[in-house]
């Protein structure tokens, strides 16, 4: 029997990973777990206890005590839980606790993995690993837009700020920085469209699946 098929798309905020996954999971009938929301529901257990990701032990807890329900909260993508989530995700432990259920997720039929370690750290061996980006600007813009669609009324310079600096706490942090995999392919989406982006990926995916190599 041949090994399940694992997508794993790593890339920053922004960048078109979880649009780009969802359509790829759906056109190969895969399973889909965007892993930022592990993240992002440990943090909100940890704001609604009023305990403080500077305390690693709260923020284990949490992450330890999550339940499948904690993810499908519609309160996980705040200005706040954004701040929080970056915060948990530099726990080492909080990583170990999440890890688990990553693997397990994957293991049985395959799946589309997005996040920031998929390719580095809990696939090492997917069979497609992905890393997407743009440039900060164009992430900023889309992630304002979507703010603004949910009735959020954003400034656009401190969104981009906040990206900026999210982005150098993700790279910076010593707990499985955000960096591609040596031998992930990469695709900058800032001047591609979702249509785009899909289509490049399924050309990729299909070269990957029968062990050829991309050019
Ligand atoms: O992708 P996102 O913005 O929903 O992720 C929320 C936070 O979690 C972000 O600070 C990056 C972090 N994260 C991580 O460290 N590892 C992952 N696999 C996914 C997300």
């Amino acid at each position: 029997m041949s090994a399940p098929l694992i997508i794993a798309i790593d890339g920053p905020a922004a960048a078109g990973k979880g649009t780009l996954a969802r359509r790829l999971a759906a056109a190969l009938d895969l399973p889909y777990l965007d892993t930022g929301l592990l993240y992002r529901a440990t943090a909100r257990r940890l704001l609604d206890a009023g305990q403080s990701f500077t305390h690693p032990e709260a923020a284990i807890a949490q992450a330890h005590a999550l339940q499948p329900a904690d993810l499908d909260r519609t309160d996980l993508r705040t200005p706040d839980v954004d701040r929080a989530a970056a915060g948990v995700a530099s726990i080492p432990g909080v990583r170990a606790a999440l890890l688990a259920f990553q693997r397990n997720f994957g293991h049985t039929r395959g799946a589309v993995l997005d996040g920031r370690d998929i390719g580095t750290v809990i696939f090492p061996d997917a069979t497609v690993k992905l890393f997407v980006n743009a440039s900060v600007e164009a992430r900023a813009y889309r992630r304002w837009l979507e703010l603004k669609s949910r009735g959020i009324d954003a400034n656009l310079q401190t969104v981009t700020d906040d990206m900026a600096a999210r982005d150098a706490a993700d790279a910076a942090r010593t707990a499985a920085p955000l960096r591609p995999a040596d031998d992930a392919i990469l695709l900058d989406t800032t001047k591609l469209g979702p249509d785009e982006a899909f289509e490049k990926a399924m050309q990729i995916v299909e070269t990957r699946k029968t062990g050829g190599a991309v050019p």
